[in-house]
């Protein structure tokens, strides 16, 4: 774990390799782009890099199908590539952590091929079960991304275990070997200068004994039964006693369907932690319900509710991971915000929580403003989980509303290439990108906007520069008002040296009026930051948000 916290004062960018920037031409984003811009990055006023797996893989689900724990994939650059990011990162002050995905290995990782072949001490490396003689399946649990839980083995003649993709079959972690491998794979990439670790649904590692079936499917999928398993917390201590206690390493868990009370369970410092931070799910839950699929009305008051409560419960115990976007969901202009009040609603969506306490983590691509897409064929969709849901979910609507559903779902809308310049392909590639560019990219790109003061870009620096200079946000107390507001978010940040006021609308209606919290008096505030030239009293513009300060002393 992090010695002396230090995550706790770093802002994270996450980069999805593929669609970052492409750096040798062959139209895959790769660590020679990376490279290229790390001083991008920092201008932004990051200073930690969240990479989503460079591992070598197959490709089924982009990397999180990994066949070599060891290596980065030739794709990418290869390890010296690698090495070079690395250094370069940290002679610019900057952390780099890693996606460590243990939950499941590709079907072409070596252990799979010899587990398969009953090849020690490979065969209990797996969730292997036999074919039961009525024809059932071993239990009913659904795959998260296609089908039932179960794939059959020609090979082995019997079943394994996939929570995802067909070729993303479960370990085994309750075999001691396997947890050994892991270790192993944590200390090689420590060892090698590593600052820590994002670990990919870790929550699921631990399945309950007899893989008993779910007596609320089909709608839970099976999760209730596998999610924080029986023994989660004892493999995540023997992790940490083993490796990251000789390590000054963050560990940060994704951690679906977790509450603030069931996060404490990991993250209280005040009760032998085992996991830095958590990455939460219900911020993204505003707008579905269970799954970005499940497409409602937008519902401004479900968020602040999660954002309050993980605020205030976690408070003086845990510290948040705070974010709105990563490669997993839609962009949040698109959803929370609006395509039609792009730059309003970008900045007005990174206030909302740039100003929360915790670590933030910003997705590329969003630091511009960048939308959903709307391609016009569901076969242009890649993502494995995405061509499911379209192919065989959902199938007795039209045509028209069922691509629809991934225009909203799918988590390829988050994926397009980065949006470099107006140039061909975004700037992103000089050869053929290896997935669509969004068509906006002439009207959002980062090159306009380095050159526009007023951009959505130079807003994001400067919400981070004011983050890091706001003692109040670092320590401060967290209060919401107006929680009955259905258009308004509004809280404040206070410690001993200043108060803030954060207002933010999400609403499009011209003139929303905002009630200003009682005991603050706006006329002998400083203003620090809004999104608009001029301010209407406390009359709010479509996506107006807006930064006041009273100093104590
Ligand atoms: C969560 C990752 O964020 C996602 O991209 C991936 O598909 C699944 N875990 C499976 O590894």
């Amino acid at each position: 774990m992090a010695i002396n916290n230090w995550y706790k004062d770093k802002v994270f960018y996450q980069i999805w390799p593929r669609s970052f920037k492409d750096g040798n031409g062959d139209g895959m984003g790769d660590l020679y782009g990376v490279y290229e811009k790390l001083d991008y990055i920092k201008s932004l006023g990051c200073d930690g890099i969240w990479f989503s797996p460079l591992y070598p893989s197959p490709g089924v689900d982009c990397g999180y199908d990994i066949s070599d724990y060891y290596g980065i994939a030739e794709e990418f650059g290869g390890m010296d590539a690698f090495k070079k990011v690395l250094d370069g990162a940290h002679e610019r002050g900057m952390k780099v952590i890693m996606d460590l995905v243990v939950n499941h290995t590709s079907d072409q990782h070596e252990w799979f091929q010899k587990s398969r072949q009953r090849i020690d001490p490979y065969t209990d490396y797996y969730i292997w079960r036999p074919a039961k003689p009525n024809g059932k399946l071993p239990n009913n649990w659904d795959s998260l991304f296609e089908g039932k839980a179960w794939a059959w083995d020609d090979v082995r003649k019997e079943y394994y275990m996939h929570l995802f993709a067909i070729q993303q079959a479960d370990l085994n972690m309750d075999n001691p070997l396997v947890r050994e491998e892991v270790k192993n794979i944590l200390r090689f990439w420590l060892d090698m200068g590593v600052d820590g670790f994002r670990e990919d649904v870790i929550t699921f590692i631990s399945k309950p004994e007899g893989l008993p079936d779910d007596k609320f499917m089909p709608a839970s999928k099976g999760i209730f039964m596998f999610n924080h398993g029986p023994h989660l917390h004892e493999y995540l201590e023997e992790f940490k006693r083993d490796v990251f206690d000789k390590y000054d390493a963050m560990i940060l868990a994704e951690a679906p369907l977790v509450t603030p009370k069931k996060a404490l369970e990991y993250i209280d410092e005040n009760n032998n932690p085992v996991l830095d931070m958590m990455i939460q799910f219900a911020t993204q839950e505003a707008d579905s319900f269970m799954t970005d699929y499940i497409h409602m009305p937008f519902n401004l008051r479900k968020l602040k509710r999660t954002y309050s409560k993980w605020q205030t419960k976690l408070d003086g115990k845990g510290w948040n991971m705070l974010y709105i976007e990563n490669h997993d969901h839609p962009r949040m202009v698109s959803r929370y915000g609006s395509d039609d009040f792009q730059k309003e609603s970008a900045k007005m969506l990174a206030v909302s929580y740039l100003f929360q306490k915790g670590t933030p983590f910003i997705y590329q691509g969003q630091e511009i403003g960048m939308t959903n897409w709307y391609p016009s064929d569901p076969e242009m969709y890649e993502d494995v989980q995405t061509r499911w849901q379209y192919f065989n979910v959902a199938t007795k609507k039209s045509p028209k509303k069922r691509l629809e559903r991934l225009w909203h779902g799918s988590r390829d809308s988050a994926r397009t290439p980065v949006q470099w310049s107006a140039e061909e392909n975004a700037g992103f590639t000089t050869g053929k990108p290896w997935f669509y560019v969004n068509d906006n990219y002439k009207e959002i790109n980062v090159a306009d906007q380095e050159t526009d003061e007023n951009s959505v870009l130079n807003f994001y620096r400067k919400a981070i520069s004011l983050r890091r200079e706001l003692s109040s946000v670092r320590n401060g107390n967290y209060k919401e008002y107006g929680k009955a507001s259905r258009h308004l978010y509004t809280y404040s940040r206070e410690d001993g040296k200043e108060k803030i006021l954060v207002v933010c609308s999400f609403s499009k209606k011209k003139n929303r009026k905002w009630k200003v919290p009682e005991g603050f008096d706006i006329s002998t505030s400083e203003l620090l930051l809004n999104n608009y030239e001029s301010l209407d009293g406390i009359t709010l513009k479509p996506y107006e948000t807006r930064v006041y300060r009273w100093r104590k002393i």
